[in-house]
């Protein structure tokens, strides 16, 4: 299993402080099935400013613990971008995910669509790909309480999603989330989000995108090694092999 959207790395964002904490959370993605995980830290203007340079030292220190420990787990570097006003500078000096084109973007609420669809296209026209991280839990990709008949459901894909979303009328979003599909990005889900980990409304949002066909690839976005975790955890594996293989 792989997990492409990871905070592991210590004392580079508000993951672990410590190596030690890093080694107990690769520890417990280990148990649960991980063999790949891209450690993606935040990099943030004015709250998590550590350089690509802290990141790689940050790796190549866990990686040489995990050696110690005997455990095989495949470490790779990334990032999480927030797409502000910021990031024209950060993406000076990109860092994708591990060997992929893949550049990791989270989308807060207060960033206007158009700079978004802006932004993305011009990671594309860059040769970079933006991956956008729980598209479910950006409040530009909700939908108003709207369920479409089981049947339609089952039979959605990526390719008939302008369908489905086409019912969410009077929508910015709507139309920000085609363009970004158009252009080719691709979608990350937080396995956590269809576990309710975030409340019933991301849930739900998280199941509708699903169900759409939306998400390419998934993570777990640790930060922690969890106290207890989702009741559904255990299933969540399975319902959701096709985006952490
Ligand atoms: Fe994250």
């Amino acid at each position: 299993m792989i997990d492409w959207h990871c905070h592991l790395l210590p004392g580079i964002d508000d993951g672990p402080a410590t190596l030690d904490e890093a080694v107990n959370m690769a520890r417990f993605l280990y148990q649960e099935g991980y063999r790949i995980v891209y450690c993606t830290p935040h990099l943030v203007k004015g709250s998590f400013e550590a350089d690509n340079a802290a990141v790689r030292a940050a790796l190549d220190a866990l990686r040489a613990e995990l050696v110690r420990k005997y455990m095989p787990l495949q470490l790779f570097p990334g990032r999480e971008y927030c797409v502000d006003e910021f990031l024209p500078e950060y993406l000076k000096d990109p860092l994708p995910l591990g060997e992929t084109r893949f550049l990791l973007l989270e989308i807060p609420g207060y960033t206007p669509p158009a700079y978004v669809r802006e932004t993305c296209y011009r990671i594309k026209l860059s040769g970079y790909i933006p991956m956008i991280a729980h598209p479910e839990r950006c409040i530009h990709f909700e939908a108003p309480d709207h369920k479409p008949a089981r049947g339609i459901r089952r039979q959605l894909s990526i390719l008939n999603f302008k369908l489905l979303i086409s019912n969410y009328s009077n929508s910015a979003d709507t139309s920000l989330l085609s363009y970004l599909i158009d252009i080719g990005c691709m979608f990350q889900a937080n396995l956590g989000s269809f576990a309710g980990m975030y409340g019933d409304r991301i849930k739900r949002n998280a199941v509708r995108l699903k169900q759409a066909g939306l998400y390419t690839h998934s993570g777990t976005d640790l930060h922690a090694v969890p106290a207890e975790l989702p009741s559904e955890s255990a299933c969540l594996k399975t319902l959701y092999a096709d985006l952490t293989s």
